[in-house]
């Protein structure tokens, strides 16, 4: 049986603006998902016209290893089992902001690190640290800003990936941004610029080949393909929802000066 449910990703409950996905539930998934020709097309072309590439250096051994492992587990929607690669010893609470109501992960409660054997922490928070200077300052680390990315499965291609979502929580502002977003956007000293909010969602991928690639992914281009249209657009909040490229497995956390943390689905 397949449910779909509309669930409320990172807003907080008084929010009413939801920056929101249609998810399919947890149960694993073998159906084509809308955003399949936009997987294939980022994979197979150089220079696909909605996107980026954004150089990744080369990862030791290990880490190669152990994404490939990582690959398999995600799309078998476990990465518990049979291969661990959480460090449940270490499970943290993540911090909450505007006493308690802004809550910034999924879960009240625990986030877990990966283990420190799989270098897997070290390599998504690499990725997190040095997205700032791939945009050009565009992007921050911060928790109104580049915070979160969500890891999903896409079963047709066998590709794995994360989508970071920078902009979370732009400013509200009675004429550039006249969105209420809840607790979590009191304070925010993100300002929403269309330019630069367009291209907020950057997207890692590791293929059947277990070959990794990074992008930056402009949601305000039209490519004339409906199949890959479908995906992009979106103003203002242009959300490259991770649910219609896969199962959604787990999200990643990185607030600076924590452990990159894991949150399962
Ligand atoms: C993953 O596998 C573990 C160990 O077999 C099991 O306890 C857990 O429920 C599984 N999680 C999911 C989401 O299937
Ligand atoms: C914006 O807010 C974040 C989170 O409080 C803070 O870390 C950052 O320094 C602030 N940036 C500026 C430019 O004030």
């Amino acid at each position: 049986m397949n449910l779909f449910f509309f669930f409320l990703v990172l807003v907080s409950p008084a929010s009413s603006i939801p920056l929101s996905s249609v998810r399919s539930s947890a149960l694993a998934s073998t159906l084509p998902f809308p955003g399949d020709k936009f997987i294939r097309t980022l994979l197979r072309s150089h220079a696909p016209k909605f996107a980026t590439g954004i150089p990744l250096a080369v990862s030791p051994p290990i880490t190669q290893r152990n994404l490939a492992l990582f690959r398999t587990a995600a799309l078998n929607l476990n990465i518990t089992h049979p291969v661990t690669f959480l460090d449940d010893s270490r499970k943290f609470h993540y911090p909450v902001f505007e006493t308690t109501k802004c809550q910034l992960g999924k879960d009240t409660d625990n986030v877990t690190p990966f283990l420190d054997s799989t270098t897997l922490g070290t390599y998504f928070k690499d990725i997190f640290q040095m997205i700032p200077s791939w945009t050009n300052g565009d992007t921050v680390l911060s928790r109104f800003d580049l915070f979160h990315g969500h890891l999903f499965a896409n079963p047709s291609t066998g590709a794995v990936g994360v989508v970071f979502h920078s902009k979370e929580y732009p400013a509200e502002n009675t004429e550039t941004f006249p969105f209420n977003l809840g607790y979590c956007q009191i304070n925010s000293n993100v300002t929403f610029v269309q330019k630069i909010m367009r291209k907020r969602n950057i997207i890692w991928i590791i293929d059947d080949r277990d070959r990794t690639s990074l992008w930056r992914v402009d949601m305000g281009v039209r490519t004339g393909d409906s199949a890959i249209d479908t995906i992009l657009g979106g103003e203002p909040f242009y959300t490259l929802y991770e649910g219609s490229l896969g199962n959604v497995v787990a999200d990643l956390y990185y607030l600076n000066g924590l452990e990159l943390s894991v949150s399962l689905y």
